[in-house]
């Protein structure tokens, strides 16, 4: 058994409809899997507003909410809970800066996106966003505990 240290946990990636819209899902799904990061769990869905409003919760009175929920409902969104060491933070990172003008070459947003508006993908940005992310847009039984040929890292 290895000795590395491994931060193990899961967050929520979503592709927006945007992200959808413009076939970006395989190659969002592929840094994902390159970096060595398990996929446990995956479906495209039609996100209601109720959804939506549980989770940005935390944004409803702003002012951009209504056109963030239109954007958000305009179409599928391809929700994912991918798992490994310190998965949170590094995949914060692959996707970049919430705003794409300030989002480095060789993130998600910094390649595939201009402005926040449509941002491509969204990352959970703690453990208990995470956890409760998850929680909400996925059931338990959706997510699948199978293991990899190494158990710490990937192979
Ligand atoms: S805030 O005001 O600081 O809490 O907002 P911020 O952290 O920058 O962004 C939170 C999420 O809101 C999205 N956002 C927007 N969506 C649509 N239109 C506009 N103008 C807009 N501004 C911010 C932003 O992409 C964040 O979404 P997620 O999915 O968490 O990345």
């Amino acid at each position: 058994k290895s000795s590395l240290p491994d931060v193990r946990e899961q967050t929520l990636i979503a592709v927006k409809p945007d992200g959808v819209h413009r076939r970006l899902v395989g190659q969002i799904m592929q840094r994902f899997e390159q970096r060595g990061f398990k996929l446990v769990g995956l479906k495209m869905l039609q996100v209601s507003e109720d959804l939506l409003a549980q989770h940005y919760c935390h944004l409803r009175t702003k002012p951009f909410y209504p056109s963030l929920q239109d954007y958000m409902t305009s179409g599928p969104v391809v929700a994912m809970v991918w798992e490994g060491h310190n998965v949170i933070q590094t995949s914060r990172i692959m996707v970049g800066h919430t705003n794409p003008a300030e989002a480095q070459a060789g993130t998600v947003r910094g390649d595939f996106s201009i402005h926040v508006s449509r941002n491509v993908v969204h990352a959970s940005d703690s453990r208990e966003g995470a956890e409760r992310e998850i929680q909400l847009w996925f059931q338990g039984k959706e997510l699948l505990n199978w293991e990899s040929c190494d158990q710490t890292f990937t192979c």
